[in-house]
C-alpha cells in the first residue's frame, strides 16, 4: 500500500516510493529505494522535501499512532501517461546485473594491468587472458545483453583499454550468435582481448594525440598491428586463430585495410568479426579530441559501409545483436516523449522497453515512466535524440535506471 507521510517520521527499512519533487532536483536521484541509513533521512530534511510516500509491501509501515495522520493513496494513472503505460517500476535486476557489472570491471582492471606491463616490455602471462576471456564467454553464455549494455555504459574513460575489453565483449556476443563452442569463442576472445596489445608499443605521444595525425605519424600507428603481433607470438599458449584477430583487425573486404591488404574472403573470419566490431566501439567511443558517434547512427554507418569494407552478412548479424536502438540510446516517441532504451527486444528491434524521461518540451519527467513497447502497440519509436540537447547524464542515468524490470 501506498502511504504518503510526513518526511518526519520516516524510519530505517521503509521504502520510499514516490517523492514529490522534479525527478533532476530530487536528491536521491532515484525515486523508490530503500531507507538503510540515517544519512538518507536527513537528506529530506536537509533538501527540504516535507512529505514523501511509502510503499508498506516493500518496507516497514508507519506505527499505530502514524495512522491518524493524514494520508493519501497513489492511484496509478493519476496522470494520463502513467495511466496508459502505468508507471510502476520494478527493484533493480540486482543478481544479474550486479554479475555483469562485477565481471566487466575484473576484466577491465585485468586488461589494464596487461596492457601496461606490455607498454612496461614485460612479457604477460597468457593465463591471465585466458581466465579472463573465460569469465567473459561464461557471461555471454549466461545473460549476454547486461555486460553489452554495461560495456559501452560505463564510466571508465580510459579508451585504450575499455576497447579492448569492448571489442572483446562484441566478439563474443557474434561468435556465440554464429553457433561457436566454448572453445571456438575462447579463441575469438582472447585474440580480441589482446587485438591492440601493439598499440601500447607505439609512442604515447602518437597514441594520444589529440586530433588528425599527420601521414608521419598514422604510418607508426599502422604499425601496432605488426607489432602487437610479434610481441604476441613470444607469449606461450596463444592460439594461433587468435593471433589472426590483432592481424586481421584492420583489413578491409574492399582490399584497402592493413597491413596485408586481404581481400574478401582472404580475410579470416575472426579478422571479419573484429573488423565490424573495432570500428563500431572506436566511432562510438568519446575521445579526448571528439564526441562519440550516437550508436544508432554508427550502426546506419556501418550498414552503408557493409559491402565495401566488411561481410555484409556479419553486418547484419552485429546489428541484430546490437540492436537498432542499442541500450542507452535516447528515442523520440510518437507522443513527443523522449525516453531511453533500458533492455532489448529480441523478437522486435524497434519494440525495445524504454523509460520515458523527458517530456515533449524536453523537461524532465517527475519520476522517470517505464514502458514496454512491445505492450504498448500505440506508441512508436520516431527517432533518436542526440544527447548533447538534454540535460542528461546518459551513463548515470543507466546506471541508475537502466536496470529495472519492466513487467
Ligand atoms: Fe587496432
Amino acid at each position: 500500500m501506498i502511504k504518503k507521510i510526513p518526511s518526519s517520521r520516516l524510519r530505517i527499512g521503509m521504502y520510499v516510493d514516490h517523492i514529490e519533487r522534479g525527478w533532476l532536483e530530487n536528491p536521491f536521484f532515484k525515486n523508490q529505494f530503500e531507507i538503510i541509513s540515517q544519512k538518507q533521512i536527513d537528506k529530506f530534511k536537509e533538501f527540504d522535501i516535507r512529505e514523501v510516500y511509502i510503499d508498506t509491501s516493500k518496507g516497514l509501515d508507519v506505527s499505530e499512532e502514524m495512522e491518524s495522520e493524514p494520508k493519501a493513496s497513489i492511484q496509478p494513472g493519476e496522470s494520463p501517461d502513467k495511466k496508459e503505460i502505468s508507471a510502476e517500476g520494478k527493484p533493480p535486476k540486482s543478481a544479474a546485473y550486479k554479475k555483469a557489472k562485477r565481471v566487466y570491471a575484473t576484466s577491465y582492471q585485468t586488461t589494464r594491468k596487461l596492457m601496461n606491463d606490455v607498454r612496461l616490455g614485460k612479457l604477460v602471462d597468457a593465463r591471465e587472458v585466458t581466465n579472463t576471456v573465460e569469465n567473459l564467454v561464461d557471461q555471454i553464455l549466461n545473460e549476454q545483453e547486461t555486460i553489452l549494455g554495461l560495456s559501452k555504459l560505463q564510466d571508465y574513460d580510459d579508451y585504450t583499454y575499455t576497447h579492448s575489453l569492448n571489442v572483446c565483449i562484441f566478439c563474443l556476443a557474434v561468435g556465440r550468435a554464429l553457433g561457436y563452442s566454448k572453445e571456438k569463442l575462447a579463441n575469438l576472445g582472447v585474440g580480441a582481448l589482446i587485438h591492440d596489445f601493439g598499440k601500447m608499443l607505439v609512442p604515447i605521444k602518437i597514441l594520444n594525440k589529440p586530433g588528425r595525425l599527420t601521414p608521419d605519424e598514422f604510418k607508426i600507428m599502422k604499425e601496432h598491428v605488426v607489432r602487437g603481433v610479434t610481441y604476441i607470438k613470444q607469449l606461450s599458449g596463444i592460439p594461433p586463430e587468435a593471433i589472426q584477430v590483432a592481424l586481421q583487425h584492420h583489413e578491409r573486404f574492399s582490399g584497402k585495410g592493413y597491413p596485408q591488404g586481404l581481400k574478401g574472403n582472404e580475410i579470416s573470419e575472426f579478422g571479419k568479426i573484429a573488423s565490424v566490431v573495432d570500428v563500431y566501439d572506436a566511432i562510438t567511443s568519446d575521445r579526448v579530441y571528439h564526441r562519440g558517434m550516437i550508436p544508432n547512427k554508427a550502426l546506419q554507418k556501418i550498414f552503408e559501409w557493409r559491402y565495401h569494407d566488411f561481410d555484409a552478412e556479419l553486418v547484419e548479424m552485429f546489428i541484430k545483436i546490437v540492436g537498432i536502438y542499442p541500450l542507452g540510446s535516447l528515442v523520440r516517441l510518437s507522443d513527443g516523449n523522449i525516453a531511453m532504451v533500458i533492455e532489448g527486444n529480441p523478437h522486435n528491434s524497434v519494440r525495445p522497453k524504454v523509460l520515458i524521461l523527458f517530456d515533449s518540451s524536453g523537461k524532465p519527467m517527475d519520476s522517470p515512466v517505464p514502458v514496454d513497447l512491445a505492450e504498448h502497440t500505440s506508441l512508436q519509436i520516431q527517432e533518436c535524440v542526440e544527447p548533447e540537447t538534454l540535460d542528461i547524464d546518459i551513463k548515470k542515468t543507466w546506471e541508475e535506471w537502466g536496470t529495472i524490470t519492466i513487467t
